[in-house]
């Protein structure tokens, strides 16, 4: 069974099975000791399929696991050190690196290492697509989105050339008879899982093989009223929500995809966000890099716009590397300058959740994804009323959705284990989060940052670009050029502004 096949197999629905009275009894008992049994309140008006359906998803969760999660995630322990607020510090130089100031020489050994690595399918790529993209307001999942390039080409279509690309840039290295594949490991949740594989059935997968595209789901978990209680959605419906883009490590395990990697021996594995138009997967640069320190986890930073930008930053806290995110942290401490450098922020290291692995590391997911924390987000929860059984829509938050957060386990590793790059924004960063208009991070930005990243790409080959308007640019598609190279044939010609470069 291949890949994709294997995946949907796991999704296919059967008529939800009728507990027998003990086995419901058995459950209700379960649920009553944790205080949770009001999820039962409506069971016995339902008709026979609604009470399978409810039976079968409130197996799926241990009531006192959630009420204990809750309870943790409510009340964060206090550092056992200073009984306080955690010691931040930034990344010491001894475990970052900047494409910024490396020695070209140093950049050029990676890239090489990075693409042998391809070269001999040993890297794979993980990408997260679970996010609901509320704040963009497209109910549609946000790959599928499209930015408004000259192609039409949408956030999951620019990634899939990527790859393509760099498998046959890794193949030509090879020589003659490389077969070089890179698997693509797709995060999914339930809100964007149906759409997001009807898109890639839609798009022939973007001329991937589709044994190569491994579509997978993450978890749920049932949200919690303000007096810890859990949600029924409707009478016969426990409100759920993707555990967060942390759910990526049970997920990786329980779908089998890590499992696939290791028949596929895979080593080297680089994730990153469905939002980053920019996105260079699998970078063989970042990839060489990560595999030659030898670490476990390396991730790769942009630095901070100002102290009020809505991203998480890369610190050392007591000690071990972690993210702040920009919830959490303190003011006046992201606005602290860097006492060596006036003018620049002391925090910089901003995060763009772009990671290397190695499959080493990924195996031990059972040795320690139960001990990865849960974070609180309070949201308005539609909620069935449970006198009346209606639904009803609060207009102010009600409850709390529980999250993972994917570098929660960043504090697992020894700092030894962990590195950090800092890249270009302008060649690495640009996330979609907002709607058209917002002015940042938006489809406009997302648009733009591609265009004018292709023509940088076109001028340094020597090409031109006739343009007064500082908001045009060229799309130089993936599949003609992956980070500027390929673009002899553009030398000395005039290259016409708002094209959709595709070169043979
Ligand atoms: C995230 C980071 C933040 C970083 C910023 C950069 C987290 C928790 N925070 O913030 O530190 O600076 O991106 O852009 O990662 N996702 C899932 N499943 C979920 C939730 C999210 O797969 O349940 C995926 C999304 O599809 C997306 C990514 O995770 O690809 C980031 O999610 P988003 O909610 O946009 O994170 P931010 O709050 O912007």
């Amino acid at each position: 069974m291949d890949a994709i096949q294997h995946a949907l197999h796991r999704s296919s629905k059967h008529a939800p099975q009728q507990p027998t009275p003990q086995e419901l009894s058995e459950l209700k008992h379960k649920y009553e000791l944790a205080g949770q049994g009001q999820v039962f309140t409506f069971y016995d008006s339902l008709n026979p399929a609604e009470q399978g359906a409810l039976y079968q998803q409130l197996l799926g969760f241990d009531p006192i696991n959630i009420n204990t999660i809750t309870a943790k995630a409510l009340a964060p322990a206090k550092t056992e050190q200073d009984g306080g607020a955690p010691k931040l510090e930034p990344l010491p130089e001894s475990a970052s690196a900047s494409i910024l100031d490396s020695k070209p020489e140093d950049i050029n050994r990676w890239y090489a290492e990075g693409l042998d690595l391809i070269a001999q399918n040993k890297v794979a790529v993980v990408l997260m697509a679970g996010g609901q993209g509320t704040r963009l307001g497209s109910s549609a999942p946000k790959g599928c989105f499209d930015i408004g390039l000259p192609s039409g080409k949408s956030l999951f279509q620019i990634q899939a050339e990527r790859i393509r690309k760099i498998e046959q840039l890794a193949a030509q290295k090879a020589g003659p008879g490389a077969n070089v594949t890179v698997p693509w490991y797709v995060m999914t949740s339930g809100p964007t899982r149906g759409p997001t594989e009807k898109y890639f059935k839609e798009k022939n997968f973007f001329g991937l093989k589709s044994e190569n595209v491994f579509i997978f789901e993450q978890g749920v978990l049932p949200c919690i009223s303000n007096e810890g209680k859990i949600l029924l959605e409707g009478k016969g419906k426990v409100a759920v929500a993707p555990d967060g883009n942390g759910g990526i490590y049970n997920a990786l395990v329980e779908s089998k995809a890590l499992d696939d990697m290791k028949k596929r021996g895979i080593e080297h594995i680089h994730a990153y966000c469905v939002d980053n138009c920019l996105v260079k997967v699998a970078d063989p640069v970042f990839i060489g890099f990560s595999a030659s320190a030898n670490v476990d986890i390396a991730t790769k930073v942009v630095r901070k716009r100002n102290a009020t930008e809505s991203v998480g930053l890369i610190v050392l806290k007591n000690g071990r590397p972690d993210v702040v995110e920009y919830s959490e942290i303190d003011k006046d401490i992201a606005a602290e300058e860097d006492p060596k450098q006036p003018g620049v922020l002391r925090f910089r290291a901003a995060n763009i959740v772009n990671h290397y692995y190695s499959f080493r590391f990924l195996e031990s997911i059972p040795q320690w994804a139960q001990k990865l924390p849960h974070h609180v987000a309070r949201k308005k929860i539609p909620y069935a009323d449970l006198a009346s059984g209606e639904t009803i829509k609060p207009t102010s938050p009600n409850g709390i959705k529980l999250e993972q957060f994917v570098f929660d386990v960043f504090p697992l590793l020894e700092l030894s284990k962990f590195a950090c790059m800092e890249v270009r924004r302008e060649d690495e960063f640009s996330p979609l989060k907002n709607a058209r208009g917002t002015g940042e991070d938006d489809p406009d930005t997302s648009k733009y940052d591609i265009m004018a990243q292709g023509k940088r790409w076109v001028e340094a080959a020597g090409g031109k670009v006739a343009s007064d308007d500082a908001k045009s640019g060229v799309e130089v598609s993936p599949l003609t050029s992956y980070g500027g190279e390929g673009l002899e044939q553009v030398a000395g010609k005039n290259v016409p502004v708002a094209a959709a470069l595709e070169l043979n």
